[in-house]
């Protein structure tokens, strides 16, 4: 099968110093693609720039915080001045931490809604006047996560965020198929990255019980996720828009109240199926 090419084109990936940001904008450039990585970190970015020298494509590391919606438009000017074009933007920039809802700070919402549903906004909302301005056809993916729809004890700011982010896709995906601008969603399940790791799973035990929620057993690399990305945003998913691919294990799928708990029903065999069947 033919490998999809972003070749030629540019992209923002936002959250791009770590994770699975980084492993995105890695996968761009690989694809053929000029990236602007951006985060708040500027040692970050500029590793990751490092990481891709040698891949086909090339990238420039831009310090932005996505709260900030002129530092946003700034970013998406550079971009363009840069590259000479912009075709698409990952929002992946997101803050989370576990916390019992009734001990939440206001502080501690707005700060989680302020980065993931304002700055998924503001990135949305700079690159697709962009693209329109400059009658470009372009694609907006966004990093969600199945609380978005399902709720999850402990996440009550992140869950409601997502959500706002998912119906934000949907909403851009009807309004700009007009402009042959697609937007749409990833949802990883948990993925092996230093920031998911210590905001979600800080210690062995919590690890391993995360590990007993996913079907498949494993978590996810950051460049499989990656690779879902550059899929979504090349021309091979040209008529997909308003979606949200689930890339979870089948952790979503666990959840469960009856019967033999998840984690036993799920456990890897220990003994090889019998011969013939
Ligand atoms: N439990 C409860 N409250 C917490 C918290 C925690 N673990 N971490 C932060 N908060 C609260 C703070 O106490 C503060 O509220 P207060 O003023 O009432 O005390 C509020 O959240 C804002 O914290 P602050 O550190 O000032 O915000 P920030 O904007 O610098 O950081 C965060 C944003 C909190 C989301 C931070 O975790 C972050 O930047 N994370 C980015 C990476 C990440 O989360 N990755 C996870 C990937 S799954």
């Amino acid at each position: 099968m033919t490998m999809e090419s972003l070749d030629g084109r540019a992209f923002v990936v936002t959250g791009g110093g770590s994770g699975i940001g980084r492993a995105t904008a890695l996968r761009l450039m690989e694809l053929g693609a000029s990236v602007t990585v951006a985060g708040r970190t500027e040692e970050r970015l500029r590793e990751v720039v490092a990481a891709g020298e040698g891949l086909s494509g090339t990238a420039m590391a831009r310090v932005t915080d996505v709260r900030d919606p002129e530092a946003v438009e700034g970013m998406v000017a550079d971009t363009v001045e840069r590259f000479g074009r912009i075709d698409g933007l990952v929002n992946n920039a997101a803050g989370n931490f576990v916390c019992p809802a009734e001990d939440l700070s206001t502080n501690g919402w707005r700060a989680v809604i302020d980065i993931v549903l304002n700055g998924s906004w503001h990135c949305a909302s700079a690159v697709g006047r962009a693209l329109i301005a400059a009658d470009r056809p372009g694609a907006i993916l966004s990093v969600v996560a199945s609380y978005a729809w399902l709720g999850h004890p402990g996440t009550v700011h992140s869950a409601a965020a997502k959500a706002g982010v998912v119906t934000m896709t949907r909403t851009l995906a009807a309004e700009w198929a007009r402009y042959g601008i697609r937007a749409n969603c990833i949802s990883p399940g948990p993925t092996t990255t230093e920031g998911a790791g210590a905001a979600l799973w800080a210690t062995a035990a919590e690890r391993e019980r995360v590990l007993e929620s996913v079907p498949a057993r494993r978590f996810a690399e950051p460049a499989e996720i990656a690779d879902i990305a550059g899929f979504l945003l090349s021309d091979r998913a040209g008529y997909i828009t308003g979606e949200v691919l689930s890339a979870d294990g089948g952790q979503s799928l666990g959840a469960q109240v009856y019967g033999t708990p998840v984690a036993e029903l799920t456990r890897p065999r220990t003994t090889a199926p019998a011969a013939g069947r």
